[in-house]
């Protein structure tokens, strides 16, 4: 077996899981319509890619306001409840474990996917002008947008949000899931209030870096105290710097990102939360994590620790025996080779990527990637 360091089991709390290798979230737009309803064709999907040792499902809105993109899926309704339902017992009866990843875009959305086309809601008045919205021109196809200018939200809104991200907790239990990750990664709304670029506040819930992450600590306090903290993850994309401006909405490079996110990780720390997942830049010359930053987030957190962001077999294996890691998630690897980890183990080649079939459609460039076969390969 090659890199067998990422075929030894580990545990995630109370759930072990069979492998480091982890499938990390993908948002395809392919839910249900109208209702942003898990489907069928989305349970063959996830389940095809059960041999990873945790999947972590496609960012998913908690509340209407939470959606920047058409037809990404929602779990904040019975019919949603149930349309997921459908997905973790495909992927429980293939083996798997699944984590449902709850986002809110704040204010990277538009008018025309908000109630009542709506100004977007976010912790200050600033529109998101790197960022774009998706938005459905017609059934099936859609066009890429400038986000809306949104409105800041009162305190007794973010109150209630939070009550939001802890009853799309438990929505996600009752759905089957075996845990839940929060999206405080790649400018959306926890990062939105982490950023000096986004917040803007002068309340409790603005200016120093404490009260920035006030709203972090209440989310991961509610939703720990629906499902427990060890069902609970946290995904943050710090940057370190920028060699592409136009990419720094994935996650805004912070005036002193290392203090920021070792902040940040105290908190997740504090909470006894069961895993950390770190989205790195993934674009081409995108800056590397400094080495010393790997270091303190090991010393810091004592759950598990996830990187993500251009990883091949190879750098996998490397970062999880270096000790610094404990999972590693692939994820456009993922989307082209549902039987990934016996690829890997095998050293079988791998499905090239096609990007036609990323976002939006139906079952071409989604569940018809072929699992490994000699027949299959061509040249
Ligand atoms: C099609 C696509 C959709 C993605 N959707 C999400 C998402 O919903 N939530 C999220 O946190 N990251 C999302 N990401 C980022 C991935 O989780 C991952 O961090 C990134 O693809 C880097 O890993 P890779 O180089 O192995 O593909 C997405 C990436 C891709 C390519």
């Amino acid at each position: 077996m090659q890199h067998r360091s990422l075929f030894e089991p580990t545990s995630l709390g109370a759930i072990t899981l069979k492998n480091r290798i982890v499938m990390p979230p993908l948002t395809r737009q392919r839910s249900g319509q109208p209702g942003d309803v898990a489907t069928p064709l989305m349970a063959s999907y996830y389940q095809q890619r059960a041999s990873a040792g945790l999947i972590i499902s496609e960012g998913t809105q908690i509340e209407p306001r939470g959606q920047g993109y058409a037809w990404t899926p929602g779990i904040y309704n019975q019919r949603q409840i149930d349309g997921w339902r459908t997905v973790t017992d495909a992927v429980h009866a293939a083996g798997g474990v699944i984590f449902a990843q709850l986002w809110h875009v704040g204010r990277v959305s538009h008018h025309a996917l908000q109630p009542d086309q709506a100004a977007p809601v976010a912790p200050s008045p600033i529109a998101a002008d790197k960022a774009k919205a998706f938005i459905e021109t017609a059934p099936g196809s859609g066009t890429l947008v400038q986000p809306s200018m949104p409105r800041q939200l009162s305190v007794e809104e973010i109150k209630a949000l939070v009550e939001l991200y802890a009853q799309a907790a438990r929505n996600a239990l009752s759905a089957g899931f075996d845990g839940v990750e929060i999206h405080a990664a790649n400018g959306y709304l926890v990062n939105q209030f982490i950023s000096t670029h986004a917040n803007q506040r002068t309340d409790e819930y603005g200016g120093s870096l404490a009260n920035r992450l006030r709203f972090l600590r209440e989310v991961v306090q509610a939703m720990s105290a629906v499902v427990g903290p060890q069902r609970v993850g946290v995904r943050f994309s710090p940057l370190f710097s920028s060699t592409d401006e136009d990419r720094v909405y994935i996650g805004f490079v912070e005036e002193d990102p290392h203090q920021t996110y070792i902040e940040a990780i105290r908190v997740l720390e504090e909470q006894g939360i069961g895993y950390l997942s770190i989205a790195e830049a993934d674009w081409a010359n995108a800056p590397d994590l400094p080495e010393a930053f790997r270091r303190e987030v090991r010393d810091t957190f004592s759950g598990r620790i996830l990187y993500a962001g251009l990883y091949t077999a190879e750098r996998a294996a490397r970062l999880v025996e270096s000790g610094l890691a404990d999972l590693v998630a692939f994820g456009r690897p993922f989307v082209a080779n549902p039987d990934l980890p016996q690829r890997i183990a095998q050293g079988w080649p791998l499905n090239p990527l096609n990007a036609e079939g990323l976002y939006g459609g139906g079952v071409q460039g989604f569940t018809d990637y072929p699992r490994y076969s000699p027949a299959s390969q061509v040249g």
